[in-house]
Parts: C-alpha cells; structure tokens; sequence
C-alpha cells in the first residue's frame, strides 16, 4: 500500500486584486477580520498539531502589487495546492479564473503537469444568491479543480473549511490526479 509521509502542505493563494487574499489569510490567523490589510500576508506555517490532518501547513499569499509575473511563476512551481480565490459579488473575478488565472497556471507547470487546485469563492456575506451554476461547467473543463466553496473573510464563514480543503486535496487527492500522475 502506498503511504504518503509529506513534511509541509505549501498552500498558495491567487487570484484578482481586491477579492480577499489578504484578508482570508489574516481571518484564519487571527480568526477575526482584519480592517486594514496590507497587499500581502507574511508567509506563515501553521504547526501540524494545530491542523485537521496533522501535517504542518504553509500558506502563502500572492500580490500583483508587490510581485511580478516571474516570481508568481516560482510560487506555482513550488505550491503543493493552489487555491483560487474570486470575489463571488464581482462577475469579471470569476471570468479572469478561465481568461488568465486557469491558463497562466497552466502555461507555468506545462500541459502534462496538474498540480491540484480549489476554487475559492469569497465575500458570500455580500450576497444572497450562489454562484455554484457558473462555477460548475468550470470544474467539468479543469479536471485538477478538486472542490470549491463559498466563504467570508468578513464573517469567517468557511474560512478553516477551506483552508482544509486544500490540504485535503494534496492528502488525498482524487483519481484523476493520479491518473495525470501516472501519465508522466
Ligand atoms: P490584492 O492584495 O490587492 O491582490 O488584494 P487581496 O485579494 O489580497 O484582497 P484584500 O484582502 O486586500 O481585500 C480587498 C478588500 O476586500 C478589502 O477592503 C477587504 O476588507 C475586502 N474584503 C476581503 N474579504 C472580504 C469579505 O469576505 N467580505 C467583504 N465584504 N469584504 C471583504
Ligand atoms: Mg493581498
């Protein structure tokens, strides 16, 4: 039986400007909402013992302000999980998921690399509606998408779920990943 022993999940988080980055990093942290976010959260590890599979977690924030293309490139090459984060009040965050986020990621790790990937839809508080419909079809097209959720920074709705999706997703990922792995 094939068993897995992984020092650090690395979990990094990408997305337009503006949907919550920051913002969820801090809320998870602090488990409060931060009023004032800087463009980009320290680099932090959350210790094994304090995190639902027990396996130290590393979550790094990406911000477009501060960093470039080149350096966003080395951060997905060295994630384990990519979270993807749009604003689910905001139509044109999502649409940049499959315009560029999806592409960009995919043109840094190659077409026969997949590196497993959650679908982060933030500031539900804003909203009454649910944008799972169009998130969908987007799920069906990208077979490393392993789940999404809808969340709030603001009032910490789902923030530790997702946190834990991610590292779920690099535990214990679904057939096709390993069926992408195989391919290699
Ligand atoms: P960049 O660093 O510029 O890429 O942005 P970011 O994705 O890190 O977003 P940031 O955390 O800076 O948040 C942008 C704005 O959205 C701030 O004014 C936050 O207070 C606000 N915001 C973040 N999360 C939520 C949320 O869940 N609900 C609401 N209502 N506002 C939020
Ligand atoms: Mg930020």
């Amino acid at each position: 039986m094939f068993t897995q022993t992984r020092k650090v999940v690395r979990i990094l988080l990408i997305g337009d400007r503006s949907v919550g980055k920051t913002s969820l990093i801090l809320s998870l942290v602090s488990e409060e909402f931060p009023q004032d976010v800087p463009p980009r959260a320290e680099e932090i590890t959350i210790p094994g013992d304090l995190t639902p599979e027990k396996v130290p977690t590393c979550i790094v924030d990406f911000s477009s302000l501060e960093q470039s293309d080149s350096m966003l490139e080395m951060e997905i090459k060295k994630a384990d999980v990519i979270a993807l984060v749009y604003a689910v009040d905001d139509e044109d965050t999502l649409d940049s998921v499959t315009d560029h986020w999806l592409p960009f990621v995919h043109r840094t790790l190659g077409d026969c690399q997949r590196k497993p990937l959650i679908l982060v839809g933030n500031k539900v508080d804003l909203i009454d509606y649910s944008t799972m419909e169009a998130v969908l079809p987007i799920m069906n097209e990208y077979e490393e998408i392993e789940t999404c959720v809808e969340c709030s920074a603001k009032n910490l709705k789902n923030i530790s779920e997702m946190f834990y999706f991610a590292q779920k997703a690099v535990l214990h990922p679904s057939a096709p990943l390993w069926n992408y792995m195989d391919k290699e």
